[in-house]
Parts: C-alpha cells; structure tokens; sequence
C-alpha cells in the first residue's frame, strides 16, 4: 500500500555547517524527521517536517512508565553515490516485536519503508561520503496518551530522525561478567528494544567503567553463567575453530541484525556456526587451554568490536592477540563491503534508493 506523507521542508538547511570530516558521534541531526499518529486504533497524519522538539505533556505516559521502543540502522552510499539502505525489513519486524512485548502497535512493514525510504530521499545529502561514515537512523515509539495510571497507551507517536556518523572504529573492549547486575530474564524484556533495557544498564555499566573495564558482560538472571551479550552487541566466540554464538531462544538476547548478517556470511565462507548456550565456565576453561581463538561483539554501531579479555570472580582472563583474529576482520570487511554496495549482495540485503545524486 502506497501512504500518503505530507511534505513540508525547511528553508533552513543546516548541512552546510557539518564538517563531515570530524562529525561528533550522535549530536549532529539532520534536517527533517518523518512523523506519524495512532489514534483511534490507526496511524495516521503522516508527515515528514523540520527536525524540531516535540509537543507532549508532562502527563504522557512515555515519561513515566518508559512504554517506548527504538531502532537503531546505518545508511551507506554506494560507489554510484546512491544510498542503501540495509536489511530494513528486519529492521521494521524487530520493532514490530518489540511493540508487541510492550503492548505497543505494530507499524506495517510497507509504511516502515516508504516513511525511510522517502526521508532518507530528502535528507540523503546527510549521507557522509567519508569511507565508513554513515547516516545513523533512528526510529522509535512512545505511548502519549496523558494518563498518569499504569496501562497501555491508546495513543502513540512514530518518529524517524537521522544522524551522520563518522566511522567508528573500536579498540580492542575488556569486560566485566558479573552476577552482581542482570539485563534479561527470561519472560522479562530482554529481547526487546525497549528503553528502559538501556536505562537499566547505565549504572552497571558506569560501574564497569569505574573498576577499568569497558562494559558489563550479561550473564543469564538464575544461575549467572550463560553469556547473554554486552553493552549494545551480540557476542562471538571462536573456539577450535567453531563459531559459537548465544541462542536467542530464550528472549533474554537481542537478535542483532548484525549477529544474523555474520551467521550468514559465516555459513557463506564455510565455517561451522553453533547458536547455542554457552556458559562463563565453558569460556573460561577453553581459554585456559588455548582454544579461544577469537572473541567479539557484532553490532551496527561498530560492526565488530574485538573483546580484549573478560574479568570474572577476581581473575582476567585474556584472549589472543589482535593480529591472529581473521575471522572478525574478514567479517567487517566483508559486512562493510556489503553494505556499502561495494560488493556483489548475493543475499538480497541492501536497497539501493534511486534518489538524484549530487556532486
Ligand atoms: C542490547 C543490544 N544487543 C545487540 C545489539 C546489536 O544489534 P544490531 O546488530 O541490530 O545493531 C544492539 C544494538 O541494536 C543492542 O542494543
């Protein structure tokens, strides 16, 4: 179904101001931002404006009782300087999973789409050309009805803004497991994107970073040893050769799109992948007798993270040296290539917009 999105564009664009050499990571937005209303059990007034503040009431529920979700995804420019927008399907179903969990509407697929795919069209000369540099683009929804009383919303709003990013490179991440804080239970909200994961995480993590590590490493909530995954990324494991990745089966795990795009490309350059439990112990002991051959985390922001050691119950653990770690660098390279169009995408991923290309 094709929508109908007003269009009201600002007279004052902001992008000649952005030096696209030195962008600073998330304070720099774009232009506009696409709107939408549920109301009345639809969405509706769909409208794509100047990047503005938002009209709520102290009284919305979004504020008090965090009934909110988001989406995190990166735009590239490809060779032909047109911008590709990458597995955005998955995008769109993630979020319609979370609004399920927090008893939100779901957003149709096709509006998804059209309301990114037209924004990113306005907005497209936002899209650094700087190698690895991106459009962030952020969705997300908040319940505003104005109701002080603990239940769903009946009214929401649906916004897409979008951010340039400069590439993002990750040193080397220690962690910390720990069974003093947990992220996700099962039956809890783990899997979701929702905010009030992410409000919960900040103090463990600022206690992570207080003792010298770089972030907490998520153990399950009832027996504190299976690894769930660490600050915003899935987390990979090569152990003897195997790839071993945390299963999602118990919706304590974020299914990273980033983590499902490296299970392919893995799969695609033979190596065997497990989606399995896997617990601290386990980790610990194949590192004890050297068969810990690399160990990062996968996630939009900086693709791969490589883990430099993890710290649990008083010892750090280390894990090899930077150089020997092929496969989480022929995986950037590769999910790099792909998504920047600079290589074949014989996965169907990418969506090149056909927008008029400037300069
Ligand atoms: C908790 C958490 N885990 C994992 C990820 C990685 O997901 P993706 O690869 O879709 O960015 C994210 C980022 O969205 C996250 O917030």
């Amino acid at each position: 179904m094709k929508y109908s999105i007003d269009i009201n564009l600002t007279d004052a664009s902001k992008v000649s101001e952005v030096d696209f050499n030195n962008i600073p990571f998330g304070k720099v937005f774009s232009d506009h931002m696409f709107m939408a209303d549920y109301e009345d059990g639809e969405w509706k007034n769909f409208e794509i404006v100047p990047f503005q503040p938002l009209n709520l009431y102290p009284s919305a529920i979004v504020l008090h009782y965090a009934q909110t979700i988001f989406e995190g995804m990166k735009v590239m420019k490809n060779p032909a300087g047109e911008p590709v927008l990458f597995r955005p399907e998955m995008h769109s179903q993630r979020l319609n999973r979370s609004a399920r969990r927090m008893a939100m509407p779901e957003l149709p697929e096709d509006l998804f789409l059209q309301a990114l795919t037209e924004l990113i069209s306005i907005d497209h000369n936002w899209i650094p050309n700087t190698p690895d540099s991106a459009l962030y683009v952020r969705p997300f929804m908040i319940a505003n009805d104005q109701f002080i009383g603990v239940r769903p919303s009946e009214t929401y709003k649906f916004i897409i803004f979008t951010a340039p990013v400069g590439a993002y490179y990750s040193k080397p991440v220690k962690l910390w497991a720990t069974d003093k804080y947990v992220r996700a239970i099962e039956g809890g909200t783990g899997f979701a994107k929702a905010g009030g994961n992410y409000a919960a995480s900040l103090l463990p993590q600022r206690e992570a970073q207080a003792q010298g590590f770089d972030q907490v490493m998520w153990l399950d909530g009832i027996e504190h040893k299976y690894i769930h995954e660490c600050g915003t990324m899935n987390l990979f494991f090569v152990i003897d050769g195997v790839v071993v990745t945390p299963s999602l089966d118990a919706g304590t795990v974020l299914a990273g799109i980033t983590r499902n795009s490296f299970i392919h490309l893995l799969k695609a350059r033979g190596y065997e992948v497990q989606e399995r439990p896997i617990t601290i112990d386990e980790l610990v002991e194949a590192t004890k007798t050297g068969k810990v051959q690399d160990v990062f985390g996968a996630g939009t922001a900086a693709v791969v993270a490589p883990v430099e050691s993890v710290h649990y119950k008083g010892v750090t653990y280390e894990f090899p040296e930077m150089e020997g770690r092929k496969i989480s660098k022929q995986l950037k390279i590769d999910l790099n290539e792909v998504r920047s169009g600079q290589s074949e995408d014989t996965f169907g991923w990418t969506h090149p917009l056909n927008v008029l290309v400037e300069g």
